[in-house]
C-alpha cells in the first residue's frame, strides 16, 4: 500500500493528506455517519412554497426517518415524525397535498394539522382519556431564506448559531425570499456522498472538467472562503458573458456564489435573473448517493434565460458526477490509501476535519 509522506515546498509549507480512502468504502463508516452526522445536523427538508396555504403538507425522509411538514389553520409551519402514535404506522403516504385532517390507514386515528389527536376510534368512553395526549411527535425545524430545515437532534444548536454569519452574507441577495421551488431533479450517483462534497469544495478541476464554467466566470479572481460550519466560493461573471442582461439589479449582477453548509447541503446562486439552486447529497449506502438538485426562481414559467441557466448548471453537475464515479473506483483500489490537498483545496481540509471530529477519529 503506497501512502504519501508529508511533502514540503521550498518555503517549508506542508501539504496535508486527505481522509483515508476506507472512509469512502467502508459500510461501517456509513452507519456511523448516519448516527453521528446525519441524525445530528440541520438537514434541508423543503421550501415554504411547498406549504403556501393552510392545510398543505409534504412528506420527506431525513436520515432514514419519515417526516411530515404541515401548515396549520393558524398558518404556522410545523414538522413531525410521520409516524402514528398508536402503533407506529407511517401516517401520511402521499408525497404532498392538502388536507383538513390526517387519518392513519391502520385503525383510523385522526390528527389535526398541528399534530394534536382528533379521534382514536378504538379508545372510546372511559378509555378515551388514556390516549388524549397522544400527539404526533414534533421535530426541530427552522426556516432560513424560505428553506425549511429539520434536525433530528432535539438538543441541537439553533440554525442561526450553527451557521454564524451565513445569513448576513445572503442578505446581499434580497430576491431570495421571493423565489419559489420550481423543479427538482435527482440522480443516483455511484460514489460515496463525501466524494461529491470534496468535488464541490474545490475548483482546481474546473479548467479540466468544466469548459463552459471557466468560459463564463472569471477564474483569475476565484475565491474560496472557509467560515464557521460553512464555506463559500465566489467569482464574478466575465463582463461579456452576463447571463440575462435585462432588468437586473446590482445584486443579481454580482456573479456566482457557491455555498457549502455542513455536512451535505450546497446552495448556489448564479449570475443572471434571481435564482437559487440547492444540491443535497443523501447517502443511500457507503458507495451510493442520492443527489437532489432543486431549482428556485420567481415564477414557474421560466424565461429562456432561466432555462439556459438550468441547462448550464445541469451540464456542470453531470460532468462532476462522472468524475466522482471514477474516483470511487480508485477509492476501492489497493493502489493508494490516501490523497493530497493542493493549497487551493482548503475548503476540503475544513470538511475533512469536521468529518473526523464528528466520527471521533
Ligand atoms: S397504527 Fe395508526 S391508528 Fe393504529
Ligand atoms: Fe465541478
Amino acid at each position: 500500500m503506497a501512502t504519501y509522506n508529508p511533502v514540503q515546498n521550498k518555503t517549508g509549507k506542508t501539504f496535508e493528506r486527505t481522509l483515508t480512502y476506507d472512509l469512502y468504502t467502508d459500510p461501517k463508516v456509513y452507519q456511523q455517519e448516519m448516527q453521528d452526522i446525519f441524525s445530528k445536523t440541520w438537514q434541508l427538508a423543503g421550501h415554504v412554497s411547498q406549504v403556501e396555504k393552510a392545510g398543505q403538507f409534504f412528506t420527506t425522509d431525513i436520515a432514514g426517518e419519515p417526516i411530515i411538514i404541515t401548515r396549520g389553520r393558524d398558518e404556522v409551519i410545523r414538522a413531525f415524525y410521520n409516524v402514528c402514535p398508536h402503533r407506529a404506522t407511517k401516517l401520511e403516504k402521499s408525497e404532498a397535498g392538502s388536507k383538513k385532517i390526517f387519518q392513519c390507514g391502520y385503525h383510523g386515528w385522526t390528527f389535526h394539522l398541528d399534530g394534536k389527536l382528533n379521534k382514536a376510534p378504538n379508545f372510546t368512553g372511559e378509555d378515551a382519556h388514556c390516549v388524549s395526549d397522544r400527539c404526533l411527535r414534533s421535530v426541530r425545524m427552522e426556516i432560513m431564506e424560505s428553506l425549511i430545515f429539520v434536525n433530528l437532534n432535539d438538543n441541537c444548536k439553533p440554525l442561526l448559531e450553527t451557521y454564524g454569519d451565513l445569513f448576513d452574507r445572503l442578505k446581499k441577495f434580497p430576491f431570495l425570499g421571493e423565489l419559489k421551488r420550481i423543479n427538482q431533479k435527482t440522480r443516483i450517483i455511484k460514489a460515496n456522498w463525501k466524494a461529491f462534497i470534496d468535488n464541490y469544495l474545490e475548483c482546481d478541476h474546473c479548467h479540466v472538467a468544466h469548459p463552459s464554467f471557466v468560459a463564463t466566470l472569471d477564474m483569475k479572481n476565484y475565491q474560496i472562503i472557509t467560515c464557521n460550519n460553512y464555506s463559500v466560493q465566489a467569482s464574478m461573471v466575465k463582463p461579456d458573458k452576463v447571463m440575462g442582461t435585462t432588468n437586473l439589479n446590482d445584486a443579481e449582477m454580482q456573479g456566482g456564489e457557491f455555498y457549502w453548509l455542513w455536512p451535505n447541503l450546497m446552495v448556489t446562486i448564479y449570475p443572471g435573473p434571481g435564482n437559487m439552486a440547492t444540491i443535497e447529497m443523501i447517502p443511500i449506502d457507503h458507495e451510493t448517493t442520492l443527489g437532489v438538485y432543486t431549482y428556485y426562481f420567481r415564477d414557474e414559467n421560466l424565461s429562456q434565460e432561466e432555462k439556459d441557466l438550468v441547462a448550464f448548471a445541469e451540464q456542470v453537475r453531470q460532468e462532476d458526477v462522472e468524475l466522482v464515479e471514477l474516483e470511487q473506483i480508485g477509492f476501492r483500489s489497493r493502489a493508494f490509501n490516501q490523497g493530497i490537498y493542493s493549497s487551493s483545496e482548503k475548503a476540503i481540509v475544513q470538511f475533512h476535519e469536521m468529518v473526523l471530529e464528528a466520527l471521533g477519529r
